[in-house]
């Protein structure tokens, strides 16, 4: 007899619906898999018989074959153990209320979950990005597994069910038991950042004015300075000031790390936007992504949030330059010989560094024990290219002891520099809401426009146009260069809630470059 159930598969960040069809015979026992299985689906036979005897099903012995549809499509993972298990019940007559009907229609039905040997369902990778693709498949009911079953709920259209074993799935299919339903109920706490405070951070006018302007546009930030005077401090405190996440980035997000299985269980939606702080001494795959079942990597991981590299030197080179075609792009694309798939990684990117290896170069009263090939050497490491990437670049000097004890001073808190990021960022919305990228993607702060965006929206004055030309010539800036001044311009404009780039807004987004000429960078 033959039945079909339907479960979801992932390909990048996207779920696609899959056919599981079970054909039962009564010719010599078997049992397989086709539809490009790999080693995961192969060892599914073994978990669904075991399941299959373990809750008291049975295993038919008939011959057993099972289709994965579509078959062109590589599926990986452990998600189709349970759709699997329920077609073969379907299509050996063990489902069904025996009195009426051996069968039930399943037609309206997802089912996720790998199988344990007892038959209790275990969660998955990627539950929301499989509820997405069942939704839009019009699908009516997902069966998901328990630790799964908060973040699939985030899709509303679709019931969702949570399964702690297969038994209990059963039972309810024949209406003969009950299984917990959520459904997604926002929690006002959610978008509370936990995170510390920048009225921590004595004096650094400057710093703190360049990162209110990063957060604000999305810029990325370079902070370069003697040892202890803040970098880190400084970095560690931009989540608490960057603006709320759209549900669109929130859901976003929430796909990549439902698809690295990093996601609480006790999470729904991730309303708070990542900060992700890897150590110097990880790899280029860890970085961009990769891996034989491939998986995204920190980039993606900081998609909508902050990647924040601190002593950023130390990372190899390798890695950093890796980092040059995410920047540029916002996604990653990995190929594979089953396929290709990709991630966005729309991140902004915060760097610290110490000026030289000993750390005092340029220091007023601390002697800098480096010599000059030493530095060029510790500076080199990062390439110029990478280097133009950075739309800040900045200097974080030693606090005088007044600065730094002044108690009389009570600094900023995050709270009220949040409050300008967020009307910042409203009016850069406001600006891009019939905008696209040329990929397609929507455009949420002006680190993201493209070339034609910014002749459309930073167009210069008399005056800035001269100022613009004056510092192009001088400080010898790449056409990318001059690109990212004027989008920096264009924030500064905004957080000062001005319709039109003023030479004043020019002005300061060329000082938060000049890292170049100090440096010799
Ligand atoms: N501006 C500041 N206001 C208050 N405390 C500060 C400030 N700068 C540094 N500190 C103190 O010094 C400690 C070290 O600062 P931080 O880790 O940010 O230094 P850093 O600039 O990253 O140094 P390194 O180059 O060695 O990494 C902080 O934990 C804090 O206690
Ligand atoms: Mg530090």
């Amino acid at each position: 007899m033959l039945s079909c159930a339907y479960s979801a598969g992932i390909c990048g960040i996207d779920g696609f619906l899959v056919t599981v069809e079970c054909n039962c015979a009564k010719h010599m026992p078997s049992f397989e898999i086709v539809g490009l299985p790999d080693n995961a689906i192969k060892e599914a036979k073994e978990r669904v018989r075991s399941a299959c005897l373990n809750s008291g099903f049975g295993f038919p012995n008939l011959e057993i074959i099972v289709n994965l549809a579509p078959a062109d499509i590589k599926k990986e993972g452990s998600a189709f153990d349970l759709a699997i298990l329920i077609s073969l019940l379907q299509a050996s007559e063990r489902l069904g209320n025996r009195e009426d009907s051996l069968r039930v229609d399943l037609n309206d039905d997802c089912f996720i979950g790998e199988l344990s040997l007892s038959g209790d369902v275990r969660g998955v990778r990627g539950a929301l990005c499989m509820a997405i693709s069942a939704k839009q498949a019009g699908k009516k009911r997902i069966f998901v597994p328990y630790e799964n079953a908060r973040e699939a709920s985030v899709v509303g259209g679709i019931e969702v069910y949570a399964v702690k074993n297969a038994r209990e799935v059963v039972n309810f299919l024949i209406g003969i038991g009950e299984l917990e339903k959520y459904t997604y109920v926002p929690d006002e706490h959610e978008s509370e950042v936990a995170c510390p405070d920048f009225a921590d951070v004595k004096g650094q006018a400057k710093a703190k004015r360049a990162a209110e302007i990063a957060a604000a546009g999305g810029h990325n930030l370079l902070l370069i300075g003697p040892p202890g005077t803040g970098k880190s401090m400084i970095a560690k405190r931009i989540p608490s000031i960057l603006p709320e996440m759209s549900f669109e980035e929130s859901i976003e997000t929430t796909k990549v790390h439902s698809i690295s299985g990093i996601l609480p269980s006790d999470v729904s939606l991730i309303r708070t936007r990542p900060f992700r702080s890897p150590h110097h001494t990880m790899s280029t795959p860890s970085l961009v992504g990769g891996g034989r079942i491939p998986m995204p990597g920190e980039v993606s991981l900081a998609n909508n949030g902050v990647l924040f590299l601190d002593e950023f030197p130390e990372f190899s080179k390798s890695v950093t330059e890796a980092l040059r075609q995410p920047l540029e792009d916002g996604a990653v694309t990995i190929t594979r010989t089953s396929g290709r798939v990709r991630y966005p990684c729309s991140f902004m990117l915060v760097c610290a560094m110490n000026p030289c290896r000993c750390g005092y170069r340029g220091h007023p009263t601390h002697e800098c024990t480096c010599s000059d090939t030493e530095v060029r050497k510790y500076i080199g490491k990062i390439s110029g290219p990478l280097l133009d990437r950075i739309d800040i670049q900045i200097e974080v000097p030693s606090l005088s002891y007044n600065e730094l004890s002044g108690s009389d001073k009570t600094e900023e808190p995050s709270s009220e520099i949040r409050k300008r990021v967020n009307r910042a960022r409203q009016i850069a919305r406001e600006r891009f809401k019939n905008e696209r990228t040329d990929n397609g993607s929507t455009i949420y702060c002006n680190a993201q426009m493209e070339a034609r965006h910014i002749r459309k929206f930073c167009q210069l004055s008399e005056a800035c146009s001269k100022l613009m030309e004056r510092a192009y010539n001088s400080l010898g800036l790449s056409a990318r260069g001059h690109d990212r001044i004027l989008r920096l311009a264009r924030t500064i404009a905004d957080l000062a809630e001005a319709e039109n780039i003023e030479p004043r807004h020019l002005a300061e987004a060329i000082q938060l470059r000049t890292l170049d000429k100090n440096y010799g960078i």
